[in-house]
């Protein structure tokens, strides 16, 4: 299963617990709590964002939603100037519901099991450990981006992190240096301390080794092979391009953007185009608009002669009226015109495909 013949297995889970007692990040704002409510909003910001970002935000939000109650109670509208600047807004809206459903169906206090923790919007199986260990002590494993690394250097576990026949290995991996483990293990510790171990001693370029307390036993470090392990997604081949499109609907009319005179569609008009959903988010943003209520609709692929073009559509239904209206280069059509109007392919057929029944009906009403 894996090329470390000789990994300290009994040892492993203590060594990172002790180090992290000793070495590890320490006055972090959600440590040294039990409160499960704090534990777990930590962790949903520190999903996608970097400690030191989200350091700015957590307070804030505790101080105006100290308690689970508080958040499920305000509306989500309340909660989002709290989140705006941590990006990956599903997030938000998932923290919310996920409040709301603790409150209705917990009576307001998070469940104690991975099995029943999983359950709630926003938490997956790695987030619903991390809370079960940090506030109820639970021996269960977390196996994140930076966890993965961890042991595919120590255990010497090759293979696409990423690939369903691997992560089940990471997964297993981490349960069985659990199960070896001695009763005593502190959980917060070990816990915290693989997390902080990946992010701040086994780095994806040039990790310490020489100050890693796994470096004795570690296959990679043995092997010279640190650069290697954790094995790379294979690079997506040029020809395959994702991209993001919003759909911004108000007042039954779309937002279309002036594409520019070169590159596809040079000219046309087109939805708003962005690289990724980050993008996305910052005009939206920008725009003063509610991104978090952008809803992802079903994908489209439309093959260019040198490249296809993999559209991601996320439709979002603005009910604002004082938004700062996008501007130069867009223009507000109604739906009704969307059919006559020169779109490219792909774009009317999303179009299309989003607002048929609608045209259909204008079309019978007359
Ligand atoms: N990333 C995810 N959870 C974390 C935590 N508790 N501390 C530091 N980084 C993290």
């Amino acid at each position: 299963m894996f090329k470390n013949t000789a990994p300290d297995l009994a040892n492993f889970a203590s060594s990172i617990a002790s180090w992290q007692r000793r070495a590890g990040r320490h006055g972090l704002p959600w440590q040294d709590s039990t409160d499960a409510y704090r534990i777990w909003l930590s962790e949903i910001m520190l999903q996608q964002t970097q400690v030191a970002t989200v350091v700015q935000y957590y307070e804030r939000f505790l101080e105006r939603f100290p308690t689970v109650e508080a958040l499920a109670a305000a509306g989500q509208d309340e909660v989002m100037p709290y989140w705006a600047g941590l990006g990956y807004y599903a997030r938000a809206r998932n923290l919310h519901r996920c409040a709301q459903q603790v409150c209705e169906h917990w009576k307001g206090r998070f469940p104690e099991s991975v099995d029943d923790l999983v359950q709630l919007p926003g938490i997956g199986r790695s987030t619903a450990s991390a809370i079960a260990a940090f506030a109820y002590g639970k021996r269960s494993p977390i196996m994140d981006g930076n966890v993965k690394r961890v042991f595919a250097r120590y255990f010497g576990i090759e293979g696409d992190p990423s690939l369903r026949a691997n992560e089940k290995i990471f997964w297993q991996t981490a349960e069985t240096a659990l199960d070896i483990a001695p009763p005593e293990l502190d959980m917060t510790a070990y816990t915290q301390g693989l997390m902080d171990l990946g992010a701040t001693i086994c780095t994806r370029s040039r990790p310490a080794c020489t100050r890693c307390p796994l470096a004795s036993g570690c296959y990679a470090y043995q092997t010279g092979s640190q650069d290697r392990l954790p094995t790379r997604r294979p690079r997506k081949t040029p020809d395959q391009r994702p991209c993001v499109m919003l759909i911004l609907e108000r007042e039954g009319k779309i937002l279309l953007e002036k594409r520019p005179s070169t590159g596809i569609w040079g000219g046309l008009l087109s939805l708003p185009q962005y690289d990724d959903i980050e993008a996305m988010e910052s005009a939206c943003l920008n725009w003063g608009l509610d991104v978090s209520q952008a809803q992802k609709m079903a994908g489209l692929s439309h093959a260019f002669s040198h490249f296809t073009l993999h559209i991601e559509p996320w439709l979002l239904q603005d009910a604002s009226t004082k938004v700062a209206e996008p501007s130069v280069g867009h223009i507000w059509m109604p739906r009704q015109e969307l059919s006559q109007a020169a779109l490219p392919a792909p774009v009317s057929k999303l179009l299309m495909g989003l607002y048929q029944p609608a045209i259909f009906e204008l079309a019978e009403n007359g």
